[in-house]
C-alpha cells in the first residue's frame, strides 16, 4: 500500500502523516514514511530525536555526486538508489523515515543531479518495493511523475474549513487524474463544528470524502494514543 498526502499549506498534511503512521506501527505495521515536503517538520512531529540534525537526502552532497554526477561527460540519469532507504532511513518507534530534501523546480534542458537521484528514489520506493510507504507531500503532485504515480494506491488531500484549502484540493485532483492515480479522497480537518463539516461537504461536490479529523488542541504539540482512533479508522476504509 503506498499513500500520498497532499493539500494546501498548514491545513495538518504532517499531522494527517504522522497519525497514520503511528496507527498503522500500532497494527504491527513497518511503514516507511518520506518527507518529499522542501521543509520538512515530519520527524519532529513524530518525536523523532534531535529532528534538525537529520540531512536530507537532496543535501547529501558526496551521495548525489557518487550516483548522478557528471562522469566522464555523462550524466548518469539513471542512478542506482535500491541501497539507499536500507542505509539512510532514519528510525524511531517503529517508523522509518527518509527525508527527500527540496526538489528543485525542473529549468529548461537543465540537469539537477539531486532531482535524479530523487526522481529515482521515489520510483524505486513506490514501485519497487513491497513496504506500506507514506509520502507527506507539498500542495502539488507533480514530483509524483508520470512513471510513478500509477504505483500509488490513494491520494489523500487533506482540506479545512476554507475556501482556498478546497479551491487547492480540486487543483490537485486534476493533477492526479492526469496522472492516472488510482484513488483521491479528501481529508476534512480542523472540524470545530457541524457547519464546519456541512461547508466541506457542500463544497466538495464531486470528491470523495473520506473523513473528518475535529479541531483538537491537544493534536499541535503532540499526537496522543486518545486521537488514534480516527486514523486507524481511515486506515480501515483505504483498506490497509
Ligand atoms: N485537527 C487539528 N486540530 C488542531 N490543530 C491542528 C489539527 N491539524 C493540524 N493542526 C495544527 O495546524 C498546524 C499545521 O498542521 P501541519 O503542520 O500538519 O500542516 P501541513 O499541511 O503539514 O503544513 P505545511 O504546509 O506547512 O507542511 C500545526 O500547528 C498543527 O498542529
Ligand atoms: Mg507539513
Amino acid at each position: 500500500m503506498k499513500l500520498a498526502i497532499s493539500g494546501k499549506g498548514g491545513v495538518g498534511k504532517t499531522t494527517l502523516s504522522a497519525g497514520l503512521l503511528m496507527a498503522l506501527v500500532k497494527k504491527n505495521k513497518n511503514p516507511i514514511a518520506v518527507d518529499a515536503d522542501p521543509d520538512a517538520n515530519l520527524a519532529a512531529t513524530l518525536g523523532f530525536p534531535e529532528p534538525d540534525k537529520i540531512i536530507p537526502i537532496a543535501e547529501m552532497k558526496e551521495l548525489v555526486e557518487e550516483r548522478a554526477g557528471r562522469k566522464g561527460g555523462f550524466f548518469n540519469m539513471n542512478p542506482r538508489v535500491d541501497d539507499i532507504p536500507g542505509k539512510y532511513c532514519v528510525e524511531h518507534n517503529g517508523i522509518k523515515l527518509l527525508v527527500m530534501g527540496r526538489i528543485k523546480k525542473a529549468g529548461t534542458g537543465c540537469y539537477c543531479p539531486e532531482n535524479a537521484l530523487l526522481k529515482a528514489l521515489l520510483t524505486h520506493l513506490i514501485v519497487g518495493r513491497e513496504d506500506i510507504l507514506l509520502m507527506d507531500m507539498e500542495a502539488g503532485v507533480e514530483h509524483l511523475g508520470r512513471g510513478t504515480s500509477g504505483g500509488v494506491d490513494a491520494l489523500l488531500v487533506v482540506v479545512e474549513p476554507s475556501l482556498r484549502s478546497i479551491e487547492t484540493a480540486y487543483r490537485i485532483k486534476k493533477l492526479a487524474d492526469d496522472l492516472k492515480i488510482k484513488k483521491c479522497f479528501i481529508v476534512g480537518n480542523k472540524i470545530r463544528d457541524e457547519n464546519d463539516r456541512k461547508f466541506i461537504m457542500k463544497k466538495t461536490l464531486g470528491l470523495d470524502v473520506l473523513a473528518f479529523i475535529n479541531y483538537n488542541k491537544n493534536l499541535i504539540d503532540k499526537i496522543n494514543i486518545d486521537d488514534m482512533k480516527v486514523f486507524s479508522d481511515m486506515l480501515e476504509m483505504v483498506k490497509i
